[in-house]
């Protein structure tokens, strides 16, 4: 049977590290309301010149180095994210460009957190389907760049990055065995961005707000520890996984307390959930493919290992995926 497997990782984040000491000096927080409430202690912030590519293209490298794969095979480049060098052309333009991936299909997918899973989903399916062989989905975001800095409840909790990996056919009975993705845009005014899209073109951040992300974070928390439980339910009853089968539970880093909550009610054993929310903050579509990297690169993930992503963010949307090593 083919399937599609991940053979590199990779990852890449600025060097700026913006912690919880120095948040307190800009808005009116705390160290211990910010680690009690979403267990972050620091973020990474890219510096003004800096933006989504120059992290997306090393992560993409360095998945394609631990693959031993030349960008010359990739015949398909995702990068989830929704921030973007540009709002046009593709941020993933610029990947294959720089990857050496000749004429490989590249667009950028705008499913926010949940990126990363929706673009696994796409490339699984086109990899399953045989029309490709190889493929570089990266998560990637700059969110820092669109928060208000004057707003405790959102400029705390987000930080920069991009993650990485390259997806490869397969006869053996590896790789993904299960994706679902879902949305429901009755929702979209818990999440967004009013600013810089066709409704409101070039907005003027001194001016408004509207270049800002806004958040309804506690009824977003709410709807996230459900959709994110039932998702990851559902695809591992898919592929016929019991909840402790999963090697490593690997979710989007939104909120340390969503995180034990989900796990918690998917009865994931002891210690198998991996956490860097610390760290990084919420990445939003690179949290995933992050957290991946630094698991793979620690030598944690044994062949054979099933391991269970689960995301949810802005649309509302959300999905979850499963993936034996
Ligand atoms: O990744 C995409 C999906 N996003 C999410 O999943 C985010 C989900 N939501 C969350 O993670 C949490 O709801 C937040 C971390 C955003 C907020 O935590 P919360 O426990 O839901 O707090 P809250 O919004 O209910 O606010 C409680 C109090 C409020 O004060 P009052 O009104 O009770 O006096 C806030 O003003 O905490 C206050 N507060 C803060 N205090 C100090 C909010 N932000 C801060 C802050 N520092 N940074």
């Amino acid at each position: 049977m083919r399937r599609a497997q991940i053979v590199g990782t990779g990852m890449a984040v600025p060097e700026k590290v913006l912690s919880n000491a120095d948040l307190e000096k800009i808005v009116d927080t705390t160290d211990e309301w910010i680690l009690a409430r979403t267990g972050i202690r620091e973020r990474r912030m890219a510096a003004e010149d800096e933006a989504l590519s120059d992290f997306a293209i090393p992560a993409a490298r360095r998945a394609l180095e631990m693959a031993g794969v030349p960008g010359t095979e990739v015949q398909l480049v995702i990068c989830a994210t929704v921030t973007g060098d540009m709002t046009f052309p593709a941020t993933a333009a610029a990947i294959q460009h720089a990857i050496g991936a000749p004429r490989a299909t590249a667009f950028d997918l705008g499913a926010a957190c949940t990126g990363f899973i929706y673009g696994l989903e796409i490339a699984d399916q086109m990899i399953r389907g045989g029309s490709i062989d190889t493929a570089v989905v990266v998560g990637g975001e700059m969110l820092t760049k669109f928060v208000d800095w004057t707003d405790r409840r959102t400029c705390v909790l987000f930080g920069d990055g991009a993650g990485a990996v390259v997806l490869r056919a397969t006869e053996e009975d590896r790789g993904v065995l299960a994706v679902s993705t879902y949305s429901d845009g009755s929702l979209g005014d818990l999440i967004y961005r009013p600013g810089g899209g066709s409704r409101h073109p070039a907005p003027d951040p001194s001016s408004n707000g509207l270049n800002f992300i806004q958040m309804r974070g506690n009824e977003t928390f709410k709807i996230a520890v459900r959709s994110l439980a039932e998702v990851s339910d559902e695809v591992l009853t898919g592929c016929g996984l019991r909840h402790r089968d999963v090697d490593w539970f690997i979710p989007h880093q939104a909120n340390r307390r969503i995180i034990d909550a989900v796990g918690k009610r998917l009865e994931v054993p002891e210690g198998r959930t991996y956490v860097n929310i610390e760290r990084y903050g919420n990445t939003s579509a690179a949290s995933i493919p992050i957290a991946l990297d630094e698991l793979v690169r620690s030598g944690q993930v044994a062949s054979g290992n099933h391991l269970l992503f689960s995301a949810f963010g802005s649309g509302l949307t959300w999905g979850a995926g499963v993936v034996r090593w």
